[in-house]
């Protein structure tokens, strides 16, 4: 990763943090995005090479155009895009108010789109790049509770593929991770009944998305599926 420039988008997450100190310790130029400034500040000051903090609502499709301009002005490129920012409203279907479906489609689809969207134009420019959706499994499998939540993550499945398909001319890489349950500060406020203790950790999250950028230029990591023990009951 040395010398590769990697926006990580809610780089303050759970998964996401573990992400930018593995990048770290590789020696990637790093980006850190996500809305809270004063936790983007303590992140930066964590590690030990250079970084940006740049303070950013992915659901505002300008300030994910300012991030990606703010990185390439810093840096003199994009490599690499981490999408690992959102949230989760898990209720019954018929207790999903407008505004929680609204929050899920803001988020998890339409700011992973535009920060996509926003990433790709530099990557093309580069005719290089790697973006990291991190999905999650309920972008291709249901579970009870999860409408509002699967609604969006099947979206953001459906989109990542259609600009793989638009963006390979442009040797940029998409890779979609499933994984099932982490062990991150998105369960803090999830009324579902869960054993933290049987999720996978954001370490193993963290390797899994290393690994993928670690292939070789004519590898394509398209899918990673990673799957827990069985932590939920209903
Ligand atoms: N944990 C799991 O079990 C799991 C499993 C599979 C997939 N996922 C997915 O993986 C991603 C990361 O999950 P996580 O477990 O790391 O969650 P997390 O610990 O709750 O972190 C979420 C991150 O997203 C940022 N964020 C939230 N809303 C944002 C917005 N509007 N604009 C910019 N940043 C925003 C948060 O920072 P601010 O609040 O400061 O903005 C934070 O950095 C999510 O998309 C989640 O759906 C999670």
């Amino acid at each position: 990763m040395q010398d590769k420039v990697a926006v990580v988008v809610g780089a303050t997450g759970g998964i996401g943090s573990a992400v930018v100190q593995q990048l770290a310790s590789q020696g990637a130029n790093l980006v850190l995005a996500a809305r809270d400034e004063g936790r983007l500040t303590n992140l930066a000051n964590s590690l030990s090479g250079d970084s940006l903090t740049v303070p950013t609502d992915i659901t505002d499709p300008q300030q994910a155009k300012d991030l990606m301009a703010k990185a390439a002005s810093y840096y003199g490129k994009i490599d690499i895009l981490i999408n690992a920012a959102g949230a989760g409203i898990l209720k019954q279907y018929n207790k999903l108010e407008p505004a929680d479906l609204e929050a899920m489609l803001n988020v998890n689809l339409k700011g992973s789109f535009y920060t996509c969207q926003a990433a790709a134009e530099y990557m093309k420019e580069q005719k290089s790049g790697h973006i990291c959706n991190v999905v999650g499994i309920l972008g291709k499998h249901s579970m009870a509770m999860a409408s509002a939540y699967c609604a969006a993550k099947f979206g953001v499945v459906g989109f990542s593929k259609c600009m793989a398909d638009e963006l390979k001319r442009y040797g940029i890489k998409v890779t979609l991770f499933y994984f099932g349950g982490v062990d991150s500060p998105f369960w803090d406020n999830v009324s579902l009944k869960v054993d933290r203790s049987k999720m996978l950790s954001t370490q193993t999250a963290a390797d899994a998305i290393l690994f993928a950028l670690s292939a070789p230029p004519q590898a394509v990591p398209m899918e990673i599926n990673i799957q827990p023990d069985s932590h939920l009951f209903f």
